[in-house]
């Protein structure tokens, strides 16, 4: 069974991450091809970067004792999902961070992003897809966007994401090939060897 992991991208107290992540559990709780398992932020309580020689030099060790505990987690994955805020038409610093604060962990691991905002944390995601090539990830085509109207409706509890049959099919195409590059990835990083 592949084990995919939830990214928590934001942290401040009453985010509407926790809505955005408690709907892609639930519909992961209905899928027998993986687990989901949660990666918060808030938990994993990163430093900000502070290493003096770059990750990639440092053979993916950092002298932060939370930001190994964190590489250890991520690297347990076969991929990930991440909620994603947009904040001045940017991924959160606590996301970027994260980023920043693992590396072989990542390689050749796929990755997916939900988000929501004013369009969808479209900008963001943009700038993750960027991100996260750099770090050898594969960041998959299909997205979730939550666009201001339901993200307004549902902050004001006037409806919930699974009113929206739209939102519902993104989530399941978004499973569906995170899947498939999971499955790919996974067997090649089982069967060949790592090219430099
Ligand atoms: C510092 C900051 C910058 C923001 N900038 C944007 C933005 O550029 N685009 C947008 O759609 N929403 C923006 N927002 C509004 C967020 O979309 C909204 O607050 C959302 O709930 C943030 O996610 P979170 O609740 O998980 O932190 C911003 C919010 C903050 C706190």
């Amino acid at each position: 069974m592949l084990k995919l992991g939830l990214i928590v991208g934001s942290t401040r107290p009453n985010r509407f991450a926790e809505r955005a992540a408690a709907w892609l559990l639930e519909g992961a709780a209905e899928r027998a091809d993986f687990e989901l398992e949660v990666l918060d932020l808030r938990d994993a309580d990163l430093p900000f970067l502070d290493e003096s020689i770059p990750p990639a030099m440092l053979g993916g060790n950092y002298s932060s004792p939370r930001a190994n505990a964190w590489r250890h987690r991520v690297g347990a994955y076969d991929g990930y999902i991440a909620t994603v805020a947009e904040y001045n038409h940017g991924p959160t610093a606590v996301l970027k961070n994260a980023f920043d604060s693992a590396f072989l962990e990542w390689q050749r691991k796929p990755i997916g992003f939900a988000g929501y905002g004013n369009v969808g944390a479209a900008r963001a995601i943009e700038q993750l897809r960027g991100i996260t090539v750099e770090l050898q990830m594969a960041p998959i085509r299909h997205e979730v966007n939550i666009g201001l109207e339901p993200f307004i409706a549902v902050l004001n509890n006037d409806k919930t994401l699974n009113d929206y049959a739209y939102l519902i099919q993104a989530r399941t195409a978004l499973f569906d090939n995170l899947v498939w590059w999971a499955c790919a990835l996974k067997t090649a990083r089982n069967k060949l060897r790592v090219v430099a």
